[in-house]
């Protein structure tokens, strides 16, 4: 090991005061491991048991905040209070392990696949399909969903807490809906979602806020 990595081993206390007892972090990880109604299932408990004990933090795989941002089969859910008792048993096996858990809170917008979302019907910023092969065309989000979706990600933010996790992380790469407004392939809107750089970061920016409001209430 270079000495550029020699304190990873060490404890390290974040801003808030939180102590993780090592610097290394489980990265998020999509496992397609939870029920299909979205309910963290024994298959994701024992998953993240045998991963949790060595590391300052998880990161959970991605949990879809609306039942139209389902990105991937069998994700974990985070949309409906019905799912906390399952999240509570997620954040509790990762933190029993000596490790801080971190909800990783996710829309997958244009990329879900259609058969995944309500109505088999993507949404996203524009109306513009993902360069690639047998991409849906999504149907560009109203204003009352763009607002719906950004209050998604502050209840998910409410129930993460409630189930007992340390933190969230909210996954603004990988093409999700959080770059999807971000992109001007994918954001071609003329309202205040999109256009300029400043506005095509309306959208990130007011999840951020809206989260870290949830957190401080
Ligand atoms: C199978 C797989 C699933 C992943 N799922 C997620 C995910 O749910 N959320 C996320 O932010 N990144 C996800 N990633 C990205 C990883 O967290 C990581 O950032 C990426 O693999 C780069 O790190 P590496 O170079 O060490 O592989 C996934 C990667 C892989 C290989």
């Amino acid at each position: 090991m270079t000495t550029d990595y020699a304190n990873i081993l060490d404890s390290y206390t974040l801003a808030n005061g939180v102590t993780l007892k090592n610097r290394v972090l489980l990265a998020p990880m999509t496992n397609f491991a939870s029920e299909e109604n979205g309910e963290v299932s024994e298959e994701e408990l024992a998953y993240y048991k045998v991963r949790s004990s060595g590391v300052g933090a998880v990161i959970t795989a991605c949990a879809n905040v609306t039942e139209d941002g389902k990105g991937f089969p069998n994700e974990i859910g985070v949309y409906s209070d019905r799912l906390i008792p399952g999240l509570k048993r997620l954040a509790a096996t990762i933190q029993a392990q000596g490790a801080k858990a971190i909800l990783q809170i996710f829309h997958g917008g244009r990329m879900c696949p259609p058969e995944l979302v309500p109505g088999q019907e993507p949404i996203s910023a524009s109306a513009v399909p993902a360069e690639r092969e047998n991409a849906a065309v999504p149907r560009e989000m109203t204003e009352a969903d763009v607002e719906r979706v950004i209050e998604a990600f502050a209840e998910a933010t409410r129930r993460a807490i409630e189930a007992g996790f340390d933190g969230v992380e909210i996954h603004g790469a990988n093409t999700y809906l959080i770059q999807q407004f971000f992109s001007p392939h994918s954001n071609r809107r003329e309202d205040k979602w999109g256009g300029t750089l400043t506005k095509r970061l309306s959208f990130p920016l007011a999840v951020v806020d809206r989260v870290r409001a949830a957190v401080e209430k």
